[in-house]
């Protein structure tokens, strides 16, 4: 019997509530107990799990992902950069090869040597490329072709400012998410390529206040339509990580006479909703009335920072400490501290921020490591790449606070050097300058555990670490990024 409450049922069950049931019985099962100590963060069984992957191959079961390859390899790539570790230089050569197998000849990865490019296998193939690549011969960034990669990019744009995931594909704002980072990073950001964007991501938020996959707003049978009709699809945390980026990458492009915007205060109660209970060991889920979920733990908790960028203040209720990055307790807002026992660990009735960055902490911990190495959606299931990735920026964006920085803005801005003459010099600018904005506030970072339990901080919209996105960035636009003091990413 566990000492949460569970979700009230009535007399009807049904397999919803059933499995709901199920789900809170097993979970209870993983909070800290005298049988059951509280998990610290098991880096040398995730460590080795994700290097076994990479070098003696994954498991037969992932023959199906044969064209994942590119997400097998990110997922692979930047677990290892969350957890502060990377490969010698003779495997990052072996990933950059492999990787450069996936481009189309006629522009964009695919997700396999020959298969037909898809915006979501360049998204992983240009993040695994953040990851490993480098300027000069043989290090794959100057390899990438940008100039087809931006061809392939409006062969897919739509009339109603959307894009299809490939050609003849399906419209999907995931693809749209990873159009539009690959975009960003590789300096191919142009009102061309945006027109339009933004009306298409705000008609995908529903009633609940995320965003569903697709809309079609304007599209029916074929035809354009004159005036849009109600979204379709029901809000999901998948896609509406996606729909909020998107925004927040395309804000330097929205002046008017886009005039759209999108409802963010009802987004950020949907946000909230969405994180579950005690019992559910303050996991998230990514659709109402749906089980919590180790990968939502990006999804959505990870959508939080986003919100900054839009003007939504953290919502801290306590200045930031100097010693809470080493602190191993968690204060709790009446100034009693809670260690980690079961009879005391409480969840804060006022947290910290927007969301209960404990309790997310708690879920990764303690319900998403698997013992034997990766990070899982829930026990009793195994790990796999895709949840290891996804519980592990999910932690990290629990641990620390990353967010835009006045200051760190105008230091970038002052090294900024025009160097192409384009006729939306400006917005590029702003983009440049919007997307390396982000910092790690100092003293601001909390473990549940203690700070051994450390990752490296995530950017927030393209899940890289902060010196990848700096360095990558800086190459392409052939700007001087000025360098962070604070932090070690590998
Ligand atoms: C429902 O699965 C999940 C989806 C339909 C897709 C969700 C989208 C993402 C996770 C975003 C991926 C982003 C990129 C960039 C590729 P389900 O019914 O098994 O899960 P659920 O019950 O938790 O909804
Ligand atoms: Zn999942």
């Amino acid at each position: 019997m566990s000492i949460y409450r569970p979700t009230p049922t009535d007399s009807f069950p049904t397999d919803t509530s059933v499995l709901q049931g199920e789900t809170e019985e097993t979970l209870s099962k993983h909070i800290p107990s005298p049988e059951y100590p509280a998990q610290p963060l098991n880096r040398n069984a995730h460590l080795q799990w994700l290097v076994r992957n990479m070098v003696q191959g994954f498991p037969t079961r992932y023959t199906s992902q044969d064209a994942s390859q590119p997400w097998l390899m990110f997922w692979t790539l930047q677990s290892l950069s969350t957890l502060q570790a990377g490969l010698d230089s003779g495997n990052k050569q072996k990933a950059i090869d492999t990787i450069m197998s996936w481009q189309y000849p006629e522009g964009g990865f695919g997700g396999g040597p020959g298969q037909a490019p898809h915006l979501l296998a360049t998204y992983a193939s240009v993040c695994a490329l953040a990851n490993v690549g480098r300027p000069g011969p043989g290090g794959g960034w100057d390899e990438i072709d940008r100039e087809k990669m931006y061809k392939f990019f409006l062969s897919v744009k739509q009339a109603d400012g959307s894009f299809t995931v490939m050609r003849h594909g399906e419209v999907d704002v995931r693809g749209i998410y990873c159009l539009l980072v690959v975009a960003t990073l590789l300096d191919l950001l142009t009102p061309e390529l945006v027109a339009g964007t933004p009306a298409f991501l705000a008609s995908c938020q529903t009633y609940e206040g995320g965003f569903s996959s697709s809309s079609q707003p304007y599209f029916s049978s074929g035809t354009l339509l004159s005036s849009p009709r109600p979204p379709l699809g029901e809000a999901h945390g998948g896609y509406t990580f996606c729909a909020l980026a998107s925004w927040v990458l395309i804000k330097s492009f929205q002046p008017p006479p886009y005039g759209v915007d999108i409802d963010v205060k009802r987004l950020l109660r949907w946000l909230v909703m969405m994180q579950g209970s005690e019992i559910e060991l303050g996991g998230f889920k990514g659709r109402t009335n749906k089980l919590v979920d180790g990968c939502y733990s990006w999804w959505v908790g990870g959508a939080f920072a986003l919100l900054e960028m839009l003007g939504m203040p953290a919502a801290r209720t306590e200045a930031p400490t100097a010693h809470s990055d080493t602190d191993d307790e968690w204060d709790d807002v009446d100034g009693q501290s809670y260690p980690l026992r079961p009879s005391v660990v409480q969840y804060s009735t006022v947290p910290d921020t927007l969301f209960n960055r404990k309790a997310l902490q708690e879920y990764v911990l303690y319900a998403g490591q698997h013992p034997t190495g990766g990070l899982r959606d829930k026990p009793p299931k195994t790990s796999d790449a895709y949840h290891t990735l996804g519980c592990l920026s999910g932690l990290a964006s629990a641990q620390h606070h990353v967010t835009p920085s006045t200051r760190r803005r105008e230091e970038i801005t002052l090294l900024w050097e025009s160097n192409t003459e384009c006729a939306f010099t400006e917005q590029r600018k702003s983009a440049f300058i919007d997307a390396l904005a982000w910092v790690e506030e100092e003293g601001a970072s909390k473990y549940v555990g203690s700070s051994a339990d450390r990752l490296n901080a995530m950017h927030p919209v393209f899940n890289l670490t902060m010196t990848h996105t700096d360095t990558m960035m800086g190459h392409f636009y052939q700007q001087t990024v000025p360098p962070r003091l604070m932090r070690r990413n590998v």
